[in-house]
């Protein structure tokens, strides 16, 4: 028979919690949803009654907050009651890389999956499904099974039974809640048939069945791994061939159009940009590359790591373009950066490429004065104080775009915001130091507005106005 979930229980607010039992919770009106969260401040801000306060800036949730908040979906820090009185309990902390001791700089630090399992493992009353969310290296779920089993067999008398599952998110910040509203597919590993069929009734309600994918455990888990290594990989490939492009005079939207095409490579996830940024994919490539290490696979782990070195390199041409095109110094010079947030239409700023290359001008001594649509000033400071700069007085930010570029000597644009799309150059031209230089790392400027002006451009994988083509 199957089981029939009333109460779910989510260990962690953030960016994959939240969203993702909003979801739930709005389309399962009967089911009592409780978001759980150590982070007092986080929570605070999940039930502010300004919409406009939630910790998280993702279109089309506030929306649902409104909807569900009070009705079926509840933020507390309440984490011992809201285990206890659960059916199934979703883990969604945070994974980041592990700073230091064994795997430092690759491995997932697992410190709050642990902790949070602990606390399930205190709490949980009567059969709990486990379902592990957060992105995690292969064979995590037996690291939980076991803290569960082990806790559980040292209390006599416990009558409580766990069934793990993996449900890895694939979420595009963003775009969270269409994801969640029409995925792709929704992935689900695990041995127990009860325990897949209570997870995939709850999915059921809103997602075909064709798209509900049953999978062993390490596969669901390696899977999650896996996806993201291959949407990173893509990018890296179209940033390196963007530099080609602006060698030769091929133009890298025009390239990725003719590629797209072919139904075998598909169009999507093809845009040359800055780098990519997002909590994921650095993280998940060190885990796949630190896997294939332990096993002895170093030839396949020197493959994957090939795919964040491009990143890297991306990321350092670009600051060392912008430096040589001021003359090879910017010391002094104001440059105008729009946009700070790893991507368009999220507050996050995790990852983002951003922030090395403004560390790179600021280590030249430019004067940045920084702009975003969604992050704020504490959030950049943090940031940039988590790479040991301190030197606040070199950058400012202030949320007017034009007050910013005022006496810039160059603009250069980081996030493809569509703030940034609909710019009057003609205007801006007036308000900059002479020559101006605008730097476009995600192709959204219009070229044939520039080309108006005095400015000097320039634009991922498209030869600059100034330069010609030459094969000799
Ligand atoms: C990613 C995965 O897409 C998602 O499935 C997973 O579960 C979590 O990680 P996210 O990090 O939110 O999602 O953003 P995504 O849209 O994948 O973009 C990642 C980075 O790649 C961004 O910095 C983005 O600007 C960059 N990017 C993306 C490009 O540079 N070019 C593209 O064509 C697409
Ligand atoms: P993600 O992007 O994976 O959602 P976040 O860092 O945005 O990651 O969110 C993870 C959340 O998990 C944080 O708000 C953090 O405070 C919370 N968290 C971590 N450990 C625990 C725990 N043991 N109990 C409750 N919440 C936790």
């Amino acid at each position: 028979m199957d089981v029939l979930i009333k109460n779910i229980c989510c260990i962690g607010a953030g960016y994959v919690g939240g969203p993702t039992m909003a979801v739930i919770a709005d389309k399962c009106s009967d089911i009592e949803v409780n978001v759980v969260d150590i982070n007092e401040e986080r929570i605070k801000l999940w039930n502010s009654p300004n919409l406009n306060d939630l910790p998280i800036y993702e279109p089309g949730l506030s929306q649902i907050i409104e909807r569900c908040r009070g009705r079926n979906l509840n933020f507390s820090t309440d984490v011992q009651n809201k285990i206890a009185s659960a059916d199934m309990i979703f883990i969604s902390v945070n994974t980041p890389t592990k700073k230091k001791g064994l795997g430092a700089g690759q491995a997932s630090d697992l410190k709050w999956v642990e902790s949070s399992t602990r606390q399930v493992a205190k709490h949980a009353k009567g059969n709990t499904i486990v379902v592990e969310k957060s992105t995690l290296p292969v064979k995590t779920a037996k690291v939980i099974q076991n803290i569960l089993e082990s806790v559980q067999n040292s209390v006599e008398g416990n009558e409580t039974t766990f069934q793990v599952l993996s449900n890895p998110e694939f979420l595009s910040e963003g775009n969270a809640i269409n994801d969640l509203e029409f995925p792709d597919r929704v992935l689900i590993g695990g041995e127990s048939e009860n325990a897949i069929n209570a997870l995939s009734n709850i999915y059921k309600r809103w997602v075909p069945d064709e798209k509900i994918i049953h999978t062993n455990i390490w596969s669901s888990e390696l899977s999650k791994l896996t996806s993201n290594a291959f949407l990173a990989q893509r990018i890296s490939s179209i940033n390196s061939i963007s530099s080609l492009c602006e060698k030769t005079g091929a133009e890298i939207n025009e390239v990725a159009k003719a590629i797209g095409t072919d139904s075998r490579i598909g169009g999507k996830f093809l845009s040359a940009g800055p780098g990519f940024g997002g909590s994921c994919f650095k993280k998940d490539i060190l885990n796949l590359v630190y896997i294939y290490e332990y096993y002895g696979l170093h030839d396949a782990a020197d493959y994957w790591n090939s795919v964040l070195k491009i990143n890297d390199w991306q990321k350092k041409r670009i600051s060392n373009y912008v430096i040589d095109k001021l003359n090879g110094t910017v010391s002094g010079k104001k440059i105008t950066i729009l946009g700070f947030s790893f991507k368009a239409d999220t507050n996050d700023t995790r990852e983002s490429p951003a922030i090395d290359i403004c560390l790179d001008l600021l280590e030249e001594g430019a004067l940045l004065a920084i702009h975003d649509p969604k992050v704020n000033q504490n959030q950049i400071k943090s940031e940039f104080e988590e790479r040991n700069f301190n030197e606040n007085q070199n950058w400012s930010y202030n949320p007017n775009i034009i007050e910013n570029i005022k006496e810039s000597h160059a603009i250069l644009i980081l996030t493809e915001w569509k703030e940034y799309q609909s710019l009057d150059w003609q205007d801006i031209e007036k308000l900059m130091i002479k020559p101006s230089w605008v730097f476009d790392t995600r192709l959204i400027t219009d070229h044939n507005q520039i080309k108006k002006t005095n400015i000097n451009f320039w634009r991922v994988g498209e030869i600059t106005n100034k330069e010609t083509h030459s094969f000799s």
